[in-house]
């Protein structure tokens, strides 16, 4: 008995101190504007999808940061609801490409004020507010927030159904692999086989800051450019993005989080209540996307979510983290998510691996050191470790949260990480940025839960 209180004393003591730490890394990456960087050179702007991880990191321990992080963000809105991917709020030559290549301003209805990309990332603020909403203890002051700045939000998942479901199913699709936020994921190979963009000159900040081999290739960057290319010669226009882009592709990742805001906005309206006609187009939308959802996006014999290549018209049939995120949506039936939890637990849940590699680690194109081609990610897990929780997988759940932990502290706060464990007995492990936001945000979460 002893012992055993002993050992559990030892363990808080640990995550008090990885918590003190995950602290200095956001309070070392927030920035005087009211935003923070995902982490220093490599990433020297705000981006979409991090500040929403990173805001609910803020939200255990400064509320005022958590807000600004978001209503930053949120300043940047276009005309049309969109919300861009990068927002360049300072000028820095540690990255490319910046806001000279990209041009937003060629949209009639960009944010003249806030230059940025012309592209998205996963729609997580809607669900980032409302986990804002339930860590804060100041409701009062929190339900403020939420008033003043839903709309926006509500208006983003708008702009989403009217000008990125082309067929009208209730699945958006990303015209572009930045979009996904899984840039170099293996499932883009078969995308890149289509194309045959031209040797574009250019100059790469990331391969200065990073080890070349845990990054992308110079011909995947001339695939990454040509997208932008094609898209600026129309001013960035989504009629003609989605007549003509060779990367149209509808992602079970960016439709779950989209999901997965869709049910926050609407529990966030009822709470804020006055608001009937946007809880009823939510549930609308909702409804037809989870059944789209389940019945374009599910594979039965692979027994996991794949993606849909909407430019070619075929499923793009590979398994990655990607495939399990629908769990942390509520998207698949109990059924379903005990298959899907099998395929997870046979492919990638060996003993001598971390949950979860990004990539299937049986298929020949893993590569356990190259971004998202096989690396874990520490906000994949994170959904991962919530979603298997609502399905009732308790043990699976604790060993995503403890090997999530155990590789934080093995390597540190760094961008993603091994999988395979040997390889922590002689190598750092982590890879990419070191000091990064969201591992960091992230962690906080998953100790306080
Ligand atoms: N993550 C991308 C990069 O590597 C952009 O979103 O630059």
């Amino acid at each position: 008995m002893l012992m055993h209180s002993f050992k559990y004393q030892n363990l808080s003591i640990m995550n008090k101190d990885l918590i003190n730490d995950a602290k200095i890394v956001l309070n070392n990456n927030f920035q005087e504007k009211g935003y923070s960087i995902p982490c220093k050179g490599l990433y020297p702007f705000q981006w979409k999808w991090d500040s929403g991880f990173i805001a609910i990191g803020f939200a255990h321990y400064d509320l005022d940061k958590a807000k600004q992080e978001i209503e930053t963000l949120l300043n940047a809105q276009w005309g049309n609801g969109f919300i861009p991917h990068i927002v360049f709020h300072v000028e820095s030559d540690t990255y490319f490409p910046g806001k000279d290549f990209h041009l937003s301003k060629l949209h009639p209805l960009s944010n003249k004020d806030y230059p940025s990309t012309g592209m998205t990332q996963p729609p997580v603020t809607g669900f980032a507010m409302e986990m804002i909403y339930d860590i804060a203890e100041n409701k009062k002051d929190v339900k403020a927030f939420i008033e003043n700045n839903i709309d926006k939000v509500y208006l983003n998942h708008k702009y989403f159904y009217e000008n990125r479901d082309p067929q009208n199913e209730g699945l958006v699709y990303i015209y572009h692999n930045w979009e996904s936020g899984t840039d170099n994921s293996p499932i883009w190979d078969d995308i890149w086989a289509t194309m045959n963009p031209p040797e574009y000159e250019f100059t790469r900040r990331d391969t200065n800051l990073v080890d070349p081999s845990q990054r992308p290739s110079k011909r995947e960057y001339d695939h990454y450019l040509h997208i932008i290319e094609i898209a600026k010669q129309h001013n960035y226009s989504d009629e003609k993005i989605a007549e003509l882009s060779p990367f149209l592709v509808q992602d079970p990742l960016f439709n779950s989080m989209l999901i997965k805001s869709n049910e926050s906005l609407i529990a966030l309206y009822k709470i804020i209540g006055n608001n009937e006609d946007k809880i009823e187009q939510l549930q609308q939308w909702q409804t037809k996307s989870i059944s789209s959802f389940n019945s374009k996006l599910y594979d039965k014999e692979l027994g996991a979510y794949v993606h849909y290549d909407l430019r070619n018209e075929k499923p793009l049939r590979f398994v990655s983290s990607s495939s399990f995120s629908p769990l942390f949506a509520g998207i698949p039936t109990k059924e379903q998510a005990k298959t899907l939890v099998d395929t997870m637990m046979n492919k990638f849940g060996a003993d001598d691996m971390y949950l979860c590699a990004s990539f299937d680690p049986e298929s020949e194109r893993f590569n356990p050191k190259k971004y998202w081609r096989g690396p874990v990610w520490i906000n994949l897990n994170w959904m991962l470790y919530f979603g298997l929780l609502d399905y009732g997988y308790l043990e699976i759940a604790e060993r995503v949260k403890s090997d999530s932990i155990e590789l934080i502290e093995k390597a540190g706060f760094y961008e993603y990480f091994d999988a395979r464990k040997s390889v922590y007995e002689t190598e750092k492990g982590g890879y990419g940025g070191g000091n990064f936001s969201w591992s960091a945000a992230l962690l906080i979460d998953l100790i306080n839960n």
